[in-house]
C-alpha cells in the first residue's frame, strides 16, 4: 500500500493552481443523467472519486470519454439504473444518482451508503424528498429502490441542512411536474455551482445559495459544456499548510468568494491575507496564534476544514477549542496527531488544542479523506520524519497533491 513519506520543517514559498472542486464535480457529473444529449465538463479535478463516478454511470449506459481534465457524457439510453454497492461503498456520494435517475428513468436502484469512518450518515431526508414528490421507495436487499410515473413539484423541509440531499432533490425537481420549493436548504458554494449548471441546461431554479429553493419543472433538459468551480477545501488545505509551516504562497484560480470563513480564521491567527480577483496570497511571519472554532453549515466554518486547524493549532501558540457540530466522529485524526506529539484532548464533539512548540516525525496512519490532509500538514510541520499510511484516502479528494507541496519545496514524496 502506498504510503508519504514527509521531512518536515520546511516553510512553504510559491504559487500553486487550486484544481476544480471535488464536490461540484461529482453532483455536476450526475446531472449529466438527466439530459439525452452529451454533456462536456471541464476543469474537472483528476481525482479517485471524479473517476469512481464516471464508471458509475458508465456502468448504468452512460458514453463517457475522458481527458485530463475534463469529460464528454452522453446519457441518451440507460442499460441499467443501478449503483451497486461495490461502487457506493467506496463513495457515499453515488447516492447522488438516486434523484437524476428516479426523475428521468422512473426508476433508480442505488445501494444504502451504510456509515463510514466519521459517523452514520443517513440518507433519510433524500428519500423523504423523493418520497413527497411522488415516488414510490423500498428499501430491499440493502438497496434504496425508487419508481415513479412522473415527479410532482412538492414543499419539502428538511430538517437538517444536508449538501447531498439538497442537490439531489433541486435535480430531481428540475425534470418533475409543476413548482416544488425546498426549505432549509444548503447554501455551499457547491450548490450554487450545481444549480448553474442545471440551469445553463434549462432548468427553472431560483434561490440558490439561499436557503428556500424554487424549482419550476420543466420537460426535457438540453447538454452544455459546463466549468467546475475551483475547490474552496483543497484552497483551504493549502492556506492551512502554509500558515502551520511559517510560510508564504500564492493561490491562483482561487475560489475566492467562498473562502471567508476560512480566510477570516487565519487572519485571526495572525496571518497576512491578500485577496485579488482569482487570487489568495498568504504570509505567516512566526507562529501562528490559536484560533478556536465551531464547525457549520455554509457561510459557518466548514466541516471539511476542522482537521487542518486542529493541525496547525497543534503548533500554534496558545490554546483552541474546536468544536465539530456537523459529523459525531470526526476526530479520528487526534489520535495520529497524538503521536506526532500534539497535545490534544476530547470531550465529546469538543477538542482542546494546547499548542506545542515542535512536533516530532513518527508513523501515522490516514483515516479519511480530511484526516489525511491534516497529517499531511503536521508532517510538513514535524522535525524528521513522518511516514503516513494509507494515502488511498488523499487520493480521493487531492489532485497529484505531494507533487504540488514539493513544487511549493516541502520534501514530500510518494513511496511504496
Ligand atoms: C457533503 C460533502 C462533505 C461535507 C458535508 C458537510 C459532498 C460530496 N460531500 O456531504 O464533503 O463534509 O457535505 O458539509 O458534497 N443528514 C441526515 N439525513 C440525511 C442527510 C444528512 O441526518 O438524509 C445529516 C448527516 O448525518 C450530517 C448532516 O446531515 O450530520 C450533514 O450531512 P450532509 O450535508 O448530507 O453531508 P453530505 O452531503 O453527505
Amino acid at each position: 500500500m502506498q504510503k508519504l513519506s514527509i521531512q518536515g520543517g520546511v516553510a512553504l514559498s510559491g504559487e500553486v493552481r487550486v484544481a476544480g472542486a471535488k464536490n461540484a464535480a461529482l453532483p455536476i457529473l450526475a446531472a449529466t443523467l438527466l439530459t439525452s444529449d452529451a454533456m462536456r465538463i471541464t476543469n474537472l479535478p483528476q481525482l479517485n472519486d471524479v473517476r469512481t463516478m464516471v464508471k458509475l454511470l458508465e456502468r448504468m449506459g452512460v458514453k463517457a470519454s475522458e481527458g485530463e481534465h475534463h469529460a464528454q457524457l452522453r446519457a441518451d439510453a440507460i442499460t441499467e439504473p443501478f449503483a451497486p454497492y461495490d461502487l457506493v461503498k467506496t463513495m457515499r456520494a453515488s447516492i447522488l444518482a438516486l434523484g437524476p435517475l428516479t426523475a428521468r428513468f422512473g426508476e433508480a436502484r442505488v445501494s444504502l451508503p451504510g456509515g463510514c469512518a466519521i459517523g452514520e450518515r443517513p440518507v433519510d431526508l433524500h428519500i423523504k424528498g423523493l418520497t413527497a414528490m411522488g415516488a414510490q421507495i423500498a428499501i430491499e436487499a440493502g438497496d434504496i429502490h425508487a419508481t415513479a410515473r412522473r415527479l410532482k413539484g412538492a414543499r419539502i423541509f428538511m430538517d437538517t441542512v444536508t449538501v447531498t440531499g439538497t442537490e439531489n432533490l433541486m435535480m430531481a425537481a428540475c425534470l418533475a411536474d409543476g413548482e416544488t420549493v425546498l426549505e432549509n436548504c444548503a447554501r455551499e458554494p457547491e450548490v450554487v455551482d450545481l444549480a448553474r449548471c442545471l440551469i445553463a441546461m434549462g432548468a427553472r431554479i431560483q434561490g440558490h445559495g439561499a436557503d428556500v429553493i424554487t424549482v419550476q419543472g420543466v420537460e426535457r433538459l438540453r447538454g452544455v459544456e459546463y466549468a467546475v468551480m475551483p475547490d474552496r477545501i483543497e484552497a483551504g488545505t493549502f492556506l492551512a499548510a502554509a500558515a502551520a509551516t511559517r510560510g508564504a504562497i500564492t493561490l491562483t484560480d482561487a475560489p475566492v468568494a467562498s473562502l471567508d470563513p476560512v480566510l477570516q480564521k487565519l487572519r485571526e491567527a495572525g496571518a497576512e491575507i491578500t485577496v485579488g480577483d482569482t487570487t489568495v496570497r498568504i504570509a505567516m511571519r512566526g507562529r501562528p496564534k490559536a484560533v478556536s472554532l465551531r464547525t457549520a453549515p455554509h457561510p459557518g466554518f466548514p466541516t471539511d476544514m476542522q482537521a487542518q486547524f486542529i493541525a496547525m493549532n497543534s503548533v500554534a501558540e496558545g490554546t483552541s477549542r474546536v468544536t465539530e457540530t456537523i459529523f459525531e466522529n470526526r476526530f479520528m485524526h487526534v489520535q495520529e496527531l497524538r503521536r506526532l506529539g500534539a497535545h490534544i484532548e476530547i470531550e465529546g464533539n469538543t477538542a482542546m488544542i494546547y499548542g506545542v512548540d515542535t512536533l516530532k516525525g513518527a508513523t501515522v496512519m490516514a483515516t479519511d479523506l480530511r484526516a489525511s490532509a491534516s497529517l499531511v500538514i503536521a508532517g510538513l510541520v514535524a522535525e524528521g520524519e513522518t511516514i503516513i499510511d494509507r494515502i488511498y484516502h488523499l487520493d480521493r479528494g487531492y489532485e497529484h497533491l505531494e507533487s504540488r507541496l514539493a513544487s511549493l519545496g516541502a520534501r514530500i514524496a510518494r513511496v511504496a
